[in-house]
Formats: structure tokens, C-alpha cells, sequence
């Protein structure tokens, strides 16, 4: 971890204006401002296409800010830095390693040496319960199994910054919530500053520190609130308690008024 205490992540007037294939331009998000503490769980909300992936992919320095910054750690990203790690709706495994040689890829890319880097890449796969699982490869695994080695492959780097796209989209409703209370059991002992995007609004409150609902696109930060839950948390018992569902209410009533507003203008521009 870095020495200065500032905010692990902060978005200043930050726009995104994207050229079209035609030539057009299309504002994918608008003067957002945003920060994120040290080791604070941040869940950003919004509807469907309003610009929660271009959010991040600003974070993690893939796209720059067309207007306005972005900072990690105080400093102006640049390109894509080595205390980010990320997790995608999609797998990001390398279906032609096996389980093992896939969480031990960043070490080795980072020049961690071979026994080193083997021996942290066993001790995450144990955490994620695939011990016994560290010859096959990604295809004779679940889906549940195959986002189990994501976030193994990503924690074994120490991120200091998780950013993390619809993660669990894709999953069944059991193994989602599995999985939620897997993230947050690794996620707890790191310090790690995690943005977590999702349409799921149940999803972001069980998981976060603070949840940030997005307008209709171009997004902008329409509302935080603090969520108050005590932690450690149980997503299918946390659900449960009425502070959860009081919460839910409130944050339902900006959220959905967003997610009509897009859903009026069609489906048609949504992707
Ligand atoms: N590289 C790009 N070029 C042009 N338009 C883009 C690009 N990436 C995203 N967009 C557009 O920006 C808007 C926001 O997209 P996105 O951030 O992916 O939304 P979300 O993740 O909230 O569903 C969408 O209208 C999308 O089509
Ligand atoms: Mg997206």
C-alpha cells in the first residue's frame, strides 16, 4: 500500500465523449464526480447502458477522461496500473492453461519467480475451495468454479483497487450468492478499494460501504447513500433485516425513476 491517506479513488468533472463508427459523437458519461476511501466497498447502480462500464474502464485507465480527471492514489492515471485488478461478467480465464498455471500468470508476468509465485497461486485457490481442482482447465469447470479461479487469479496480485463489472451476471441466483459472500470474505482481510458496478440494486446493497446510483445515460452521480448493514454479511441473511429492506425502498425510489426514464426512450438505444 502506498503511504498517503487520501482517497484510494477519486472522479473530478470527469466526461467520456466516444466517437462513433459514423462519425458522430455520443457522451457515454457527464461531469461525474466521485471518491472512494481506502479499503471502502463503493456499488455503483444504474440502468442499462447509462455508462457504469465506461465509469470504470476511466478508473482503470483503459479510456482516458475527455473532460475533467481521475486519479488513483492522488496521482492522474496513465495507461492501465499495476494496483488495479478486475473482474468482468465474462470469464478471463486462458482456457488453454490449467487452473493453476491461470492464478499464477500475474505473479509471473510481474516476475514473481516460479516456486514463489506457485505457492501463492495454491494458497488463493485453497481459499476459493479449488485445492483439489488445480489440473483442470477452465472448460471442465462450473461457471461458479471458473469465476472462483477470476477471483483467485486477481487477488493472488495484492490489487490495491478491485474494479469489478456485473461479475456474477452471468451466474445462476444460488451461485451468485455464493459467490457475493465469497468476495466479501476475501475482499475483508486485503484493504482493497473495491467499485463494484451492477444493475442489481439487492446485490449492491448486500455487498457495499456506499451505493452510488447513476442517472439515465449520459450517466452522471445522481445520489450516494451510506449503507449501514454490519458487517460481516450473509447477502441471503442481510436481505432479511428490515434496515436492508428500508434502504432498498429509498434507493429504489432514485434508481427506478432512472431506469424509466431509459426505458421510455426504447430499447432500441440500450444495448
Ligand atoms: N467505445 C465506445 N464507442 C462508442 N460508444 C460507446 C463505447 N463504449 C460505450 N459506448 C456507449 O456509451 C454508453 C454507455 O455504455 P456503457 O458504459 O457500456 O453502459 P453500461 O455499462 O452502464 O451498460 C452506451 O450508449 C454505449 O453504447
Ligand atoms: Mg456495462
Amino acid at each position: 500500500m502506498s503511504t498517503d491517506t487520501g482517497p484510494a479513488i477519486e472522479l473530478r468533472g470527469a466526461s467520456k465523449i466516444f466517437r462513433t463508427p459514423s462519425g458522430g459523437l455520443h457522451t457515454a458519461v457527464r461531469e461525474l464526480d466521485l471518491t472512494v476511501a481506502r479499503g471502502e466497498f463503493v456499488a455503483v447502480v444504474g440502468p442499462t447502458g447509462c455508462g457504469k462500464s465506461t465509469t470504470l474502464t476511466l478508473v482503470s485507465g483503459l479510456e482516458e477522461p475527455t473532460d475533467g480527471e481521475v486519479l488513483v492514489a492522488g496521482q492522474p492515471v496513465e495507461g492501465v496500473g499495476d494496483k488495479v485488478g478486475f473482474v468482468f461478467q465474462q470469464d478471463a480465464t486462458f482456457p488453454w492453461r490449467t487452473v493453476l498455471s491461470n492464478v499464477m500468470a500475474g505473479p509471473r508476468f510481474r516476475g514473481v519467480p516460479k516456486a514463489e509465485a506457485k505457492a501463492k497461486a495454491r494458497e488463493w485457490l485453497a481459499r476459493v475451495g479449488l485445492a483439489s481442482f488445480e489440473d483442470r482447465y477452465p472448460h471442465q469447470l462450473s461457471g461458479g468454479q471458473r469465476k472462483r479461479v477470476a477471483l483467485a487469479a486477481t487477488f493472488v496480485n495484492d490489487p490495491e483497487i478491485l474494479l469489478m463489472d456485473e461479475p456474477f451476471s452471468a451466474l445462476d441466483v444460488q451461485t451468485r450468492a455464493l459467490m457475493s459472500d465469497e468476495l466479501l470474505e476475501l475482499w475483508e482481510g486485503t484493504g482493497a478499494s473495491v467499485v463494484f458496478v451492477t444493475h442489481d440494486l439487492e446485490e449492491s446493497i448486500a455487498l457495499a460501504d456506499k451505493v452510488v446510483v447513476m442517472t439515465a445515460g449520459p450517466a452522471t452521480v445522481k445520489q450516494v447513500f451510506d449503507i449501514d448493514l454490519p458487517r460481516p454479511r450473509k447477502v441471503e441473511s442481510v436481505r432479511l433485516l428490515p434496515e436492508f429492506i428500508d434502504i432498498y425502498r429509498e434507493i429504489w425510489e432514485s434508481l427506478g425513476e432512472e431506469v424509466r426514464i431509459t426505458r421510455e426512450r426504447g430499447a432500441a438505444d440500450v444495448a
